[in-house]
């Protein structure tokens, strides 16, 4: 009776070990029958109480019983451990020969684009990039451009004035005056840059923009050069007809004077937040340089004068792209530059 129950024993725990699935499992099998409250071990206590000539043959049958558990379970423990090694190396397996991804490309901000693109176009007209700073003299900025500590025109730019007198430019055009003073005439200079006014920001206003200045000097400039090269300017830019419109504007630098307004590239004239409702955009106020200006910079105007212009550069981008808030443009997100 005893022989047959541990005969069974041994090859339902064998038949557990073999489908154990999981570490857990099996420890649980080896528990059930070989621990010290299994039936194994309850067996071998109860040896005392057979009759002697079952002993030995009860006796050998429970140590080969154990004997062949413990092989099966040690033998299906390093089935399962590997079992699990594999599986781990599955999951952190990675191909080394695929391709890196290769770094993120960016790309040049719009207003650079647009700023190098007529760098080159004036290059091809022989105008040379000049770069000036953007902390200024008061000298540089207003006094040599004709426009005197008293002189209310000084009023038309909200200046950021910095300890110690010195200002942040509020226009390219002192940088008009280093080309001179440097280069004398002829001359054939553009400046573009950034700068600076004391203003309230709204969809059209920003503190820090855009421009780029232009100057040509040389023996009889009239206001017909000026036109072309403008007109030319124009076509290069916008890549078609634009309307514009010339109305006399007042800058102490330059005499006669120009407003060069363009009609509204976003709402095409009927009026919007970028236009201020008017249908027009004012780009490019320009005009023949004050003979002031040339004497100042040590520049004879009984032979020589010019024209200057200063295009906003951060507007021109506006019109191009039709974006309809000046803010996106230094506003650093992502979401609005990665569109260019
Ligand atoms: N510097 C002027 C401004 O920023 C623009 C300008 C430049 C006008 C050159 C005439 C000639 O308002």
């Amino acid at each position: 009776m005893l022989d047959q129950s541990i005969q069974e024993l041994e090859s339902r725990s064998l038949a557990r070990i073999a489908s154990a699935a999981t570490l857990e499992e099996l420890e649980a099998v080896r528990v059930d029958a070989l621990g010290r409250k299994g039936p194994l071990a309850q067996a071998g206590k109860e040896m005392g109480k057979l009759p002697p000539e079952d002993r030995a043959r009860i006796g050998k049958l429970l140590n080969s019983a154990r004997q062949n558990l413990e092989q099966a379970l040690e033998s299906k423990k390093r089935g399962l451990d590997s079992g699990s090694l594999n599986a781990r190396l599955d999951a952190e397996w990675l191909d080394v020969t695929l391709p890196a991804p290769g770094p993120r490309r960016g790309h040049l901000h719009p207003i650079t684009r647009i700023q190098r693109e007529l760098e080159d176009l004036f290059a091809s007209l022989g105008f040379a990039t000049l770069d000036g700073p953007e902390v200024e003299t008061e000298y540089y900025n207003f006094d040599a451009l004709n426009i005197p500590a008293d002189h209310p025109a000084r009023d038309m730019q909200d200046t950021f004035w910095l300890d110690g007198g010195n200002l942040l430019r509020t226009h390219t055009s002192p940088v008009q005056v280093r080309g001179m003073e440097r280069l004398g005439p002829p001359l054939r200079m553009i400046a573009p840059g950034r700068v600076f006014r004391n203003e309230s920001v709204d969809a059209s206003h920003e503190h820090t923009f855009y421009q780029l200045e232009g100057m040509m000097i040389d023996r009889d400039v009239s206001v017909a050069h000026l036109l072309y090269f403008m007109k030319t300017l124009l076509a290069a830019i916008f890549h078609r007809e634009v309307t514009v419109r010339l109305r006399p504007g007042y800058f102490p630098f330059v005499e006669p004077g120009f407003e060069l307004d363009i009609q509204c590239l976003i709402c095409g004239g009927s009026g919007c937040p970028v236009c201020k409702q008017s249908g027009w955009v004012e780009l490019l106020p320009c005009g023949l340089v004050n003979p002031n200006v040339l004497r100042m910079s040590g520049i004879d105007p009984a032979e020589w004068n010019g024209f200057a212009f200063g295009l906003g550069l951060t507007r021109l981008v506006m019109m191009r792209y039709a974006i309809d808030d000046i803010r996106h443009l230094q506003g650093g997100d992502l979401r609005f530059l990665e569109q260019f």
